[in-house]
């Protein structure tokens, strides 16, 4: 089993629910963040917090000696396309000799597993359905950071004998039910948009791109619950640290939704004026993608427990109303 377990990026959202589940569970977790996008109230109050950059080695390496450290979930990272389109250079910095500086901190220590957060965005755009063997070709700067890291901690983890899961996120939706973490950070993220949006008194959903060649116009996307992506982060865990087995698995549900759809199930919340506004097409988005999840269900006997729009919309509201 494993036992101290480093998160890099914890103090953010997706990694905050990771660290709700591994507490449960009974780990020892670390949180390693420069708080750049995260935020302190978001950290697990049962962690042990260090505010630093996964570009600092030589401290990263002492934490990793010091509390014995067995594995390391790697989530830190910039993830706005957008601004990955205009700023490449801070997001190689970040995402991918970030990355360089923490693998290389691990070699030599207890460090038997290696979980990295990357994205369906590593994939050809118009593919549609995705297996972890389609064509890798990232339309933006950011899925191009991404798939980068993925080579370079592949690369490392097996010159090292370190276990790795490459976990491919496809859109990370909604809340904890505990109510206590949820989405903070605006960036370009759909179901938060729209939350925040949904309460107001004169609501607009902006969508962009509504003449894509897809059902209804607008873009489609596989959303996926957060808890759902926490609890495959410590189902893997454990199968890769007790099988010494590597994986790249695709992590959604399979399920395509749009985003027009997803604006129709928030309408239902909304005052009775909302604009749905259609915008432009943004650089560096695809049209749609959806996970063909079939080694995820098999390599840990996954099971989706919130695979419902309703279901996360309501998840995303519930958390933005007590903002
Ligand atoms: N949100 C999604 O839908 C989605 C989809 C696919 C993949 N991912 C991946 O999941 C991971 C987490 O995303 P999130 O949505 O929780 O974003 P987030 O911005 O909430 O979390 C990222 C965290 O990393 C920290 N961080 C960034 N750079 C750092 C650095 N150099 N040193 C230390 N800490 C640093 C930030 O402060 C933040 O707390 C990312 O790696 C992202 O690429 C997210």
């Amino acid at each position: 089993m494993t036992k101290n377990i480093l998160i890099t990026g914890g103090a953010g959202y997706i990694g905050s629910h990771i660290a709700e589940i591994l507490v449960k569970n009974k780990k020892k977790i670390f949180i390693v963040d420069n708080l750049s996008t995260g935020y302190r109230r978001l950290i697990n109050k049962k962690a042990k917090f260090f505010k630093i950059n996964i570009n600092n080695k030589k401290k990263l390496r002492s934490i990793l000696i010091n509390h014995k450290i067995d594995s390391i979930i790697h989530l830190a990272a910039s993830l706005i396309i957008e601004k990955g389109e205009k700023y490449p250079k801070y997001y190689y910095k970040n995402n991918v000799s970030g990355s360089k500086k923490l693998m290389s901190a691990c070699i030599g220590t207890m460090v038997k597993n290696f979980i990295f957060s990357s994205t369906a965005a590593v994939y050809k755009d118009g593919l549609y359905k995705v297996s972890e063997k389609s064509p890798l070709k990232p339309k933006s700067v950011y899925g191009k950071t991404k798939l980068k890291a993925e080579k370079l901690i592949i690369n490392q983890c097996k010159k090292n004998k370190i276990n790795y899961g490459i976990l491919r996120y496809f859109n990370i939706v909604g809340s904890s039910p505990s109510g206590k973490i949820g989405l903070i950070n605006k960036g370009d993220h759909l179901f938060k948009n729209f939350s925040i949006q949904t309460y107001k008194k004169n609501p607009i959903f902006k969508i962009y791109g509504t003449n894509y060649n897809t059902k209804d116009g607008t873009c489609i996307r596989d959303f996926i619950h957060v808890s759902d992506i926490a609890e495959i982060h410590s189902k893997v865990l454990e199968k890769i640290n007790m099988t010494n087995k590597s994986k790249i698995l695709n992590c959604g549900y399979g399920t395509g939704i749009s985003v027009k759809q997803v604006a129709l199930e928030f309408k239902k919340y909304a005052n009775k004026n909302l604009k749905i506004k259609k915008m432009s097409n943004r650089k560096g988005d695809l049209v749609k993608i959806i996970a063909l999840n079939k080694n995820l269900k098999k390599f840990i006997r996954w099971k989706a427990k919130f695979n419902n729009l309703k279901v996360m919309v309501r998840s995303s509201l519930k958390w933005e109303k007590n903002q």
